[in-house]
């Protein structure tokens, strides 16, 4: 098609003026653009340096979704009169020499149980806990609950915040710390090894940090496991026996915990003392253990699988009620004697303790079924399967002579009147029907919905 030279130049002017008013538009957006992504920059920056500013660089929580440490709360509600008026008044002692402890983990099963006890008696009982989702954190919020009826307040923070941590210290002078604060459970180190690092390993390395520096020194009993025994053949576990084969990273890294406290024993004067707990079971327990699951899957028709050893043995457990482990907590916080350090400096040698704390009378994983059977009046639908190679030991039993001997730990809860307490808990705490069994009840008839 012909084109004259005036419409040529006509087009080619009108689009210098398109182009023009593109550019214009181009600038105009481009200079809009650049302030929004500034502006996002500057509100990433900001959430980013207030949730994780002791760990920079360290991608532990990245890889542990477990372990999403609300730091931003720390940092915000962590500070201001009333905030800090609770802590004090929380860790203020109301008996002549009563202790002040930090209790790590309080939210948790045994930390509630160690913190109600320890309240009580009059001591002042600051908690902590980072309310993670490895089990229901509504069951810890309730615990929370029952903690807060007895004047017992919880800062919701993780082991490895430091400036929390640091604050903590500022503001109370903890005679003792009850770090009970773990990753726990064996089998889930296989899902999510991380968060094991990230709080046995990291976490509490950091807490030892922050208790070496501070003054006074608290002297801290914590708790390891019966798990570092692993594959150790010796029959009743001792203390002096062999903890060098793990079965699984949870057992590994409480055996590192029993390591780091040495090291920092030795170099800054912490009195450090370790409980190796065996199977803990109660009301308010843990919902991933057997006890408790098997209760649930009882309950509900469900099949349950019970281990037994490759060789064809019964798995057994030397299951300890709740109540005699608290005794076991309080009785080594009593006779724990004083850190020798200050400000970081060690002043002399200091206590190093580790000691068991079961029952001393392990019961085959069968033998639990038919109780929970008896007191629940409904037939479990088992499965007897091989053991997996997961973390789990065939068998574990405790050697308890040496916690008698230093602050005369002595179990008195067998497995029968321990688990008729945790039933009962359980059918109140989650209204289940029927009731259980009372002592002298003669047969309760199955419900008609518990079997498939
Ligand atoms: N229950 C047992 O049978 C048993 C046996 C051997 C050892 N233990 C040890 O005893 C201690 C208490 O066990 P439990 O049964 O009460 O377990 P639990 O899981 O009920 O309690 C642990 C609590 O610590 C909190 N926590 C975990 N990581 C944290 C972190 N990084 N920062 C702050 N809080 C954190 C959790 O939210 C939880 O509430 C643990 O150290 C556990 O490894 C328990
Ligand atoms: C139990 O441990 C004590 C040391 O605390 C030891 O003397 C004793 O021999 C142990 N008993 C058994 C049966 O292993």
């Amino acid at each position: 098609m012909a084109t004259s030279p005036e419409t040529t130049k006509l087009e080619r002017y009108n689009s210098y003026l398109r182009r023009v008013n593109n550019t214009k538009l181009l600038a105009a957006s481009s200079k809009l653009l650049f302030r929004a992504t500034l502006l996002i920059a500057l509100v990433l920056v900001f959430v980013f340096t207030i949730n994780y500013p002791p760990i920079g660089g360290d991608g532990n929580f990245l890889n542990a979704p477990m372990h999403t440490p609300n730091f931003l709360s720390a940092a915000f509600y962590g500070s201001g009169a009333s905030w800090e008026k609770q802590v004090r008044h929380s860790s203020t002692p109301r008996r002549p020499n009563g202790f002040s402890v930090l209790v790590t983990g309080a939210a948790g099963f045994v930390g509630t149980h160690c913190s109600l006890a320890l309240k009580k008696r009059g001591d002042g009982v600051l908690g902590l806990d980072n309310f993670n989702s490895y089990y229901d954190p509504s069951l810890k919020r309730a615990r929370q609950k029952l903690l807060s009826r007895h004047q017992i307040f919880l800062v919701e923070a993780d082991l490895n915040d430091t400036p929390m941590l640091n604050k903590l210290f500022d503001i109370v002078p903890f005679t003792h710390v009850l770090h009970l604060a773990a990753q726990a459970g064996v089998r889930y180190a296989m899902q999510n090894p991380q968060s094991y690092v990230a709080s046995n390993i990291a976490g509490f390395v950091n807490l030892l940090e922050v208790a070496k520096a501070a003054n006074p020194q608290p002297a801290i009993v914590w708790a390891s496991s019966s798990s570092v025994y692993g594959l150790n053949k010796e029959n009743p576990f001792s203390e002096r026996d062999r903890t060098d084969q793990p079965a699984s990273l949870y057992a590994a890294t409480k055996k590192a915990g029993e390591e780091i406290a040495h090291t920092y024993n030795h170099i800054y004067g912490l009195s450090l003392t370790g409980l190796r707990f065996f199977t803990v079971y109660g009301p308010w327990g843990r919902p991933d253990m057997a006890y408790f699951f098997f209760t649930k899957d009882i309950l509900q028709g469900k099949e349950i699988s019970i281990y037994k050893t490759p060789e064809g043995k019964e798995v057994a457990r030397d299951f300890t009620y709740i109540d005699d482990v608290v005794k076991g907590c309080l009785g080594a916080l009593d006779t724990a004697q004083k850190s020798t350090g200050s400000g970081g400096q060690k002043h002399g040698p200091a206590q190093l303790r580790v000691y068991n704390l079961g029952n001393t009378s392990p019961v085959p994983v069968g033998r639990l079924v038919s109780i929970l059977e008896g007191l629940l009046g409904v037939k479990a639908n088992k499965r007897v399967i091989t053991m997996p190679r997961n973390g789990d030991v065939p068998y574990t039993h405790a050697n308890v002579t040496l916690a008698h001997k230093d602050f005369g730990y002595k179990p008195t809860t067998d497995l029968a009147a321990g688990l008729r307490k945790f039933v009962k808990w359980y059918v109140g705490y989650y209204g289940v029907q029927p009731r259980v069994k009372k002592e002298n009840d003669v047969e309760l008839p199955a419900p008609e919905s518990s079997h498939a």
